[in-house]
């Protein structure tokens, strides 16, 4: 196997300049606080500050450096293959919704780039969903079907300028695709001033709802706000029980020079259980392939260097690509019934909002989640409020809820008795992370290149399940709600709030 040699960031983290808002250094108020700094939680901030709102975002590390900061960022209302489930499961009404509200987000990330002149790379470009077989042709057709019915702007193409052949492809026209860190971290700067903040470094702990206010606790100080809206991927708040009517799916993208004669025009993506996902983005020396997949759920697969060289190969195959210059991976909340959970937090929650389970399409299902919590907060109807509810019964029959629900029970109680015989930290051989028991206490040892330990509880931090080694990123991740952990027990990714206990033998 050849070893993964791309600079291991995400290229819009790498082609933008480090962010230095401030921390939060004394008790404040404002009319909305957001937790969270990426795509719903400053489309929402934005909104409501233009609407005479004050709001002040929080994020515990620096601003789009989650998820936002590592997504493929297309802008799409086509999301693979949807549409003919969304039809089948919901009826025309709702699946019509799904698809106008996914539009507007587009049209309503346009909106923001033309009146801020925000210089963020966005170019209009087709999306497609492809099938290479004639085994997937029929989902194909019945995915053009299904949006052509609900009005989107969809066909079924055979041709595309992808160098290999395919079966056939659903094809949208005037989709788009942007650089997200240049554009959020501009309206980053429009949401600081007039009564409104943004900060970073500050982590937000709990939040308490009173009667007609909210007080969001932070391991800095306490911000008082009439609502508060949390948009922390998966909510750190676990009263509306998100974790359990989601699953945490990671995957992997690398990126590397192509010349734009041999570039593909659009962006696409592949159908069935292997597929990937392909698109170009300028760079300041021409222009960066992008291709993303090795997708799995978190904690499951612990070789993930294996999952970046399956996307390598790929893009070495179809490409012809000798040299990688990055990689990246991410994470998604994937929703059982395949629409987000955006609104109010519980059903006896007056002030507390959320967004989640964006199931890997969040530059649309964020901005709508900002479009949707904002009308909201602000009184105003929305046609989406239903769909979107997030108090909307639990769909824990779908078969991927049972599978996720054993699963976690699985990891909850079996992990525990793995590996129970006593170890030492001496078997844990440089660059490795290992799950060895001391004393009885499961611990989590990373034995770094210079041969020194760092040992943490294995005990994850949000409800108790064990870590798992992630061996590509050199972390420890929750198998069952996809919380991240650096080998010093940090926090890299909630729903956890506190690090991992570190181990002093
Ligand atoms: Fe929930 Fe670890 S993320 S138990």
């Amino acid at each position: 196997m050849n070893s993964l040699t791309g600079k291991p960031i995400s290229y819009w983290i790498d082609s933008t300049p480090k962010t230095s808002f401030p921390t939060l250094s004394n008790d404040i108020a404002v009319d909305v606080a957001i937790v969270g700094g990426g795509i719903a939680g400053l489309t929402t901030a934005i909104l409501l500050k233009r609407a005479g709102k004050t709001v002040a975002i929080i994020e515990s590390q620096k601003m789009v450096t989650g998820v936002s900061g590592h997504t493929t960022a297309k802008v799409t209302s086509l999301h693979q293959l949807i549409y003919a489930d969304l039809l089948q499961d919901l009826g025309i009404d709702k699946a019509r919704l799904y698809a106008e509200s996914n539009q507007a987000a587009l049209e309503q990330v346009a909106k923001f780039v033309a009146e801020e002149n925000i210089d963020c790379d966005f170019s209009r470009r087709s999306a497609y969903t492809f099938a290479e077989s004639e085994q997937g042709l029929k989902k194909i057709e019945d995915e053009v079907t299904a949006a052509l019915k609900l009005g989107l702007p969809a066909c079924f193409v055979k041709e595309t300028s992808l160098p290999f052949a395919i079966a056939g492809a659903v094809k949208f026209d005037h989709q788009a695709q942007f650089h997200p860190r240049k554009y959020l971290l501009h309206l980053a700067q429009c949401v600081q001033g007039d009564g409104s903040y943004v900060f970073e470094d500050t982590r937000v702990l709990n939040v308490e709802e009173e009667k007609t206010s909210c007080q969001v606790i932070t391991d800095k100080s306490v911000i008082t706000a009439q609502e508060v809206v949390i948009t922390t991927n998966l909510p750190i708040l676990d009263r509306g029980l998100f974790f359990a009517k989601t699953y945490p799916k990671r995957s992997y993208i690398v990126g590397a020079k192509i010349d734009p004669e041999q570039a593909p025009e659009g962006m696409f993506i592949g159908s069935g259980e292997r597929y990937f996902s392909i698109r170009t983005t300028p760079d300041r020396n021409g222009l960066l392939l992008l291709v993303g997949g090795g997708g799995h759920k978190v904690g499951e697969i612990s070789k993930t260097e294996e999952q970046y060289q399956k996307v390598e190969d790929f893009a070495r195959v179809r490409f012809g690509i000798d040299t990688f210059d990055y990689r990246w991976s991410t994470q998604d909340m994937v929703s059982f019934d395949n629409l987000p959970y955006i609104g109010k937090l519980t059903p006896l929650s007056s002030h507390i909002y959320v967004a989640t389970g964006f199931s890997m399409w969040g530059m649309t299902k964020g901005t709508l989640s900002g479009m949707l919590l904002s009308d909201l907060i602000l009184g105003i109807n929305n046609p989406w409020a239903n769909l979107y509810d997030a108090t909307r019964a639990t769909p824990f029959a779908t078969s991927e809820g049972i599978k996720q629900t054993i699963s976690v029970g699985m990891h909850w109680v079996g992990d525990r008795f793995q590996g129970l015989e006593k170890s030492t930290l001496s078997e844990v051989v440089s660059g490795e992370g290992k799950l060895v028991t001391i004393d009885g206490e499961k611990l989590a040892a990373y034995r770094d290149e210079q041969g020194s330990i760092h040992a943490v509880s294995a005990v994850c931090s949000h409800l108790g399940c064990i870590v798992a080694w992630n061996s590509a990123e050199k972390s420890w991740d929750c198998p069952c709600h996809g919380a991240r952990f650096g080998c010093d027990g940090v926090v890299l990714h909630g729903p956890a709030v506190k690090d991992l206990k570190v181990y002093e033998p």
